[in-house]
């Protein structure tokens, strides 16, 4: 009997092919990331099969066993909504030993990813053919969330670290510290709770949450509410198992668990669909008609990052919410690049249904409470989600005063939700006004500039009846009545900071 003649993997091609890459999340699945690429030499080329249909291109090389490349970001598209991700290089580094390449990578909020990368075929890589999506039709208003949406997300603090124990304690802490008592209910966990399906294509969870059902009532036992995450594409962004094909399956898993919110995140879907009106429309929608069919009350979140326009159609899928930029950094440059992006569009929202700039990073610590106090100011003008993205188990009290103003709280969630207009651009000095439901004006002077400023007002300019009148006028992160003489107010605005006013007759 001959023998079979083995040939090692890098004697036959080198590192040209497709590659699985396969890193532990430490809760019992896996991480999925898939490669195409080409050796030439020492040089690596190919893509990286992930979010964009057509790939992001990687680059890089393979000296003797040492391998290292990175994925090389496009430049973003003129007009592109603010802020975003898969604009940062992701670089690989490892080894390449018997047909396998071992590496080592950083997720984009810092995790270590770690695994074997092995050979797979080209259809293993591609993404699954599209699903028939259903005919555009209008569906119902649900009712809920009359004013911005209140609560905390897991995401923007523990990203893929959450589990049920921080779940627990974040709806304990939201008693405690009486910010339950202000209007902040929804406990939302983001994505990475996810596993697999079971035979009958049930949704599974991960070793993270053990008990679904047993935590969402331990959290309704608060007096809370609480939500979860998925995505109408076969992974979501963190890779876990979205609801793709599933949808109803889902709908109806999320309501058999006493699920309260769902935010849906377009991730995978997007290799599948193109980015168009009636593509995201349809499939946004699908999910909206299967939360419905439960028959049990759920916020609907819709995220896809402000593609096509949602504010437009967001009602129309039975969107309470929509993200309309990229994702939320904690720096200044992009909290006030997506915040001041959002005054075009600000008369989109109304009541139930809501433009979402995504959710706050206040107490995250990148930046200072002069940013923080804009970040609260800007998002409340806009009647935004006040959806907490800090570790509310420990708060400093600075982060609490913020977080808990009142004052600025009752600008958000006034009930006319009128949308807030520019008065006056000088330079950086940028003032907004928003009318409220018992009349008064609430009157923002944001410095967007590098160092402190003076600046003016006049409330004629606001109002043309405040003319000639005696004005109340109260500092709502003073908390007390500012003393005013005829039509001007003169103040001092700290750098990147705001000085937000309540002004009626
Ligand atoms: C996207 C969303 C984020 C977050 C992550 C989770 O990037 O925009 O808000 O949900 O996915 O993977």
């Amino acid at each position: 009997m001959a023998s079979a003649i083995v040939v090692p993997a890098f004697a036959q091609s080198g590192l040209t092919g497709y590659w699985n890459f396969r890193s532990p999340n430490g809760d019992g699945t896996y991480r999925e990331t898939f490669f195409q690429l080409e050796q030439n030499g020492e040089n690596l080329s190919g893509k990286w099969l992930g979010r964009d249909p057509s790939g992001i291109p990687i680059e890089g090389t393979i000296k003797g066993d040492i391998v290292h490349f990175a994925t090389v970001p496009p430049p973003p598209q003129p007009g592109a909504p603010a802020g975003g991700f898969g604009r940062r290089p992701v670089v690989y580094d490892g080894t390449f030993h018997d047909g396998k390449m071992t590496l080592t990578s950083q997720g984009y909020r810092g995790q270590n990813i770690k695994g074997d990368a092995e050979r797979t075929t080209s259809e293993a890589a591609m993404p699954p053919a599209p699903l028939p999506l259903p005919a555009l039709r209008n569906v119902p208003d649900n009712g809920l969330v009359r004013t911005p949406p209140m609560g905390w997300n897991s995401w923007n603090k523990f990203a893929g670290r959450i589990t049920d124990k921080d779940v627990r304690e974040i709806a304990d802490a939201m008693v405690a510290s009486g910010m339950s008592k202000l209007g902040y209910v929804y406990i939302n966990i983001d994505d990475t709770w996810e596993a697999g399906r079971d035979a009958e294509g049930n949704i599974l969870t991960n070793t993270k949450f053990p008990d679904m059902k047993g935590l969402v009532d331990y959290v309704h036992s608060k007096g809370l509410k609480i939500g979860i995450y998925s995505s109408p594409g076969p992974k979501t962004c963190a890779g876990y198992t979205g609801s793709f094909g599933h949808e109803i399956q889902d709908a109806k898993m999320y309501a058999k668990w006493g699920i309260d919110y769902l935010k849906y995140d377009l991730c995978s879907a997007r290799n599948i669909y193109s980015s168009t009106e009636a593509n995201h429309r349809a499939l946004y929608q699908k999910m909206g008609e299967a939360l419905q069919s439960t028959g049990r009350p759920i916020v609907f979140s819709l995220c896809q990052y402000g593609e096509n326009a949602p504010w437009k159609w967001g009602t129309l899928v039975g969107g309470n919410l929509w993200r309309t930029t990229g994702d939320i950094r904690d720096a200044w440059d992009s909290m006030d690049k997506i915040g001041f992006s959002q005054l075009e569009i600000a008369s989109y929202t109304r009541p139930g249904h809501w433009n979402d700039p995504d959710m706050l990073e206040i107490g995250n610590g990148g930046m200072n409470a002069d940013e923080y106090r804009t970040h609260m100011s800007l998002w409340s003008m806009l009647s935004a989600p006040l959806i907490a993205g800090n570790d509310i188990r420990n708060m400093s009290e600075e982060t609490k005063s913020i977080l808990m103003n009142t004052e600025v709280i009752a600008v958000d969630q006034d009930p006319a939700a009128l949308p807030t207009k520019s008065l006056e651009k000088d330079g950086s000095m940028e003032t907004l006004v928003r009318k409220m439901k018992d009349g008064s004006f609430v009157v923002g002077i944001f410095n967007r500039s590098e160092q402190p400023a003076s600046a003016s007002l006049s409330f004629s300019s606001i109002d043309p009846a405040f003319a000639g009148k005696s004005l109340r006028v109260r500092d709502l992160w003073k908390h007390e009545n500012v003393s005013v003489k005829g039509d001007k107010f003169e103040t001092s605005v700290p750098r990147h900071g705001v000085v937000l006013l309540r002004v009626s007759k």
